[in-house]
This record gives structure tokens, sequence and C-alpha cells, in this order.
């Protein structure tokens, strides 16, 4: 495992604006709150596909993602990945074990070079013990992510794979989509195996999906760049049973 840079940083050259815009937890708070909680955090350095948690150890911290993408994923003994979500900036991870004081649930991997600002559970607790608002805004945000876990748990129950892979491909664009001549292009490079964790499927037959939707002109794929072309005929197919 790479090893993190951990750096030491003056906590005022922090964009306390810019972080209010992209995490819940942040914009929940004043701005003295704001860098009293700064204070006492440090900041991570991660090159891409470095493991910053791993199911199943012990983990006291929470991670809030000031630049990058990470994917909280579980891996089976033979190693095979599942993965139940992407975060960006602006998000949180770590909460659940800072919580109940539980090995972590999932493990956390970098897509692509990341910051991080990192909380131990003894700095951040009590700063929760009298900011109930604050407390509200990460269950709200807990809540959220049951919800898109029990819908991922639907999909994979319940929809064959073209419909599967046409919902996520369309939340994709909903979150990192840019509208362009060429199409939207998910500003989010996936390698089609990423693509497989995501649906619960081999990169084998993801690929054979990819190429239907490619000759049938909904989709271009080219190295991880995905650029939706038919976004209504990817709505169909998502809607398709
Ligand atoms: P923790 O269990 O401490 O470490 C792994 C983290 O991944 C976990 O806290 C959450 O922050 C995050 N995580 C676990 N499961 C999910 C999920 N289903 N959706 C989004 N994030 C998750």
């Amino acid at each position: 495992m790479a090893p993190l840079s951990k750096l030491p940083f003056e906590p005022r050259t922090l964009d306390l604006d810019a972080l209010r815009q992209r995490s819940v937890l942040f914009a929940a708070l004043s701005n003295d709150d704001a860098w009293e909680l700064i204070s006492q955090a440090r900041v991570e350095n991660a090159p891409a596909k470095h493991t910053v948690c791993e199911a199943g150890q012990a983990g006291d911290s929470l991670h809030i993602v000031m630049e990058g993408r990470v994917k909280v994923s579980l891996l089976s003994e033979e190693g095979k990945e599942a993965i139940l979500s992407i975060l960006g900036a602006g998000e949180v991870f770590g909460e659940m074990s800072l919580f109940d004081g539980e090995p972590r649930s999932a493990s956390v991997t970098t897509m692509e070079p990341c910051r991080f600002l990192v909380l131990r559970r003894q700095a951040f607790l009590p700063f929760l013990q009298d900011r109930m608002h604050v407390m509200l805004e990460l269950i709200a945000e807990m809540s959220r992510r049951l919800r898109a876990t029990n819908n991922l748990v639907g999909n994979l129950s319940f929809l064959n794979l073209s419909e599967r892979l046409a919902r996520i491909l369309l939340n994709l664009v909903q979150q990192y989509g840019k509208v362009t001549q060429q199409g939207i292009v998910i500003g989010l490079k996936l390698s089609q195996e990423e693509l497989g964790h995501l649906v619960g499927v081999s990169r084998e037959s993801v690929n054979r999906q990819v190429r239907v939707w490619i000759d049938a002109g909904l989709i271009e794929y080219d190295h991880g760049t995905i650029i939706v072309r038919n976004s209504d005929a990817l709505f169909r197919e998502a809607l398709a049973s």
C-alpha cells in the first residue's frame, strides 16, 4: 500500500467557502465552528488506487473528501468486488465505525488522486455533543445512503443487466454529466470491470452490452470515458421491464 502523505497544514489556507458549497457537514456550521473543527483535523493526500479504509479493520476517523473521488466497495474472498457507492468532493466516509466502534463496514479506495480532511473520534464526538443540527445533517446523509443501497439491492434483485446498466449510466449522467457536441460526457472514467462491479456482473457481460449500445448509437466508450449519445433511448432501456 503506498504511504499517504500527511501534510502539516495551515488551517487558514483552506478555502472554507468552497468546502461549504460542497459539504453538507460544513454547510451546517457557523464560521467559528467550522474553523474550530478544521483546527482539529489533518490533511491527507493519497494517490489513485490507494486503499484508505479496509473492510474489517479497526477505524476511528472520519474522512471528508476535499478533492477527487473514492469508491466504497466490498471484496469477496476470491477477490470479486461489489461497488456500493462512489463519493466525491464534500462527501464524508468513515462515520459508521466512528459512531458504532465496529470495524470498517466496507473498503474505501481512491479512484483519482485525492485530498482528505481527517478527524479523529476524540475530536469529533465532543464537537457534536452540543450541535444537534450537525448531527441531524449526518443522520440525513446516512439515510440517503441507506435509500441508495436499498435501491441498489432492489435493482440487483429485480432487474436484468441492461436495465441495471442503463440506470447506473443515467445516474452517472446526473452526477457527472457534461453536455458537449458529441453527447453527454460522463466526467468520471470507469473501466468496464468497474462498471461490472457497479451492476454485479463480469467485465465480459458489460462488454457485450456496451457493444450493443455502441452499435445502436446510444453511447460511445473509449478507454473509460463514456459518452451518452441518446439519453432517451437509454432511458427506455432502463424501464424495459
Ligand atoms: P466505515 O464503516 O467506518 O468505513 C467504510 C465507510 O464506507 C463507512 O464507514 C461509510 O462511510 C462508507 N459506506 C459503507 N457502506 C456504504 C454504502 N452502502 N453507501 C455509501 N457509503 C458507505
